[in-house]
């Protein structure tokens, strides 16, 4: 084997770099999926590269159950009973906190315009309680996707884990942008520990 000419070898770098910026750059949280059936070996193929991500002395903290059809359906059900339960907030906790407890500027901020700009997108008035809640429990509908991936530690593991989770979970969105895919990353869902 020979090396390719120098011109070549940038040009093959360049083509790699342009697919790579471009999955990061096309990642955005998508909230109305189109309900078209993702392939088993499609989600092989993506959590297959996402397990090459780098952790702390290789202890690969991630552990992913991936749900689909009759399994998805009957989890969402459960998920939207629990969510519009009066008393949800006695029956079920957040076993980590993900959020700061007291919100200082600029994350407030923040967060603020994304709700107000996701609202005014809906056409959701401030206020509007109602329709507020139904557009969060669109969260417990995994926004119409048809695979839903939920990804659990081990209590053991401490917060370098939690750095390592966090890069695993990016290679997972990043590889389903390279097939065409989208994502949504979701905390929604960890208000329901019993
Ligand atoms: C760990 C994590 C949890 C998130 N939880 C939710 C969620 O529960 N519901 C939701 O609609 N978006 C959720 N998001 C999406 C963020 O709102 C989104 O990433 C952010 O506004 C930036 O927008 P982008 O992902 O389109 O670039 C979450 C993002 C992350 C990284």
């Amino acid at each position: 084997m020979t090396r390719p000419a120098p011109e070549a070898a940038t040009h093959a770098t360049n083509h790699a770099a342009n697919q790579v910026d471009a999955a990061l750059i096309t990642r955005r949280s998508i909230r109305a999926f189109l309900p078209t059936p993702v392939p088993r070996a499609d989600i092989e193929a993506i959590l297959e590269v996402a397990i090459r991500a780098p952790s702390g002395t290789n202890t690969q903290p991630w552990k992913v159950y991936v749900v689909t059809g009759d399994s998805l359906a009957r989890l969402s059900q459960a998920l939207l009973a629990a969510y519009d339960d009066p008393e949800r907030d006695t029956l079920y906790r957040e076993e980590y906190p993900y959020y700061p407890r007291e919100w200082v500027s600029p994350y407030i901020d923040r967060r603020r315009k994304i709700g107000w700009d996701l609202y005014g997108l809906l056409g959701i008035g401030k206020g509007d309680k109602a329709r507020m809640h139904e557009q969060h429990a669109q969260n417990y509908r995994f926004f119409g996707a048809p695979v839903g991936l939920f990804f659990t530690i081990d209590r053991v593991m401490e917060r370098g884990s939690w750095l390592d989770y966090g890069m695993f979970l990016q290679a997972i969105m990043t590889a389903a942008r390279g097939r065409g895919l989208d994502t949504c990353p979701q905390a929604a869902f960890t208000r329901f520990i019993k």
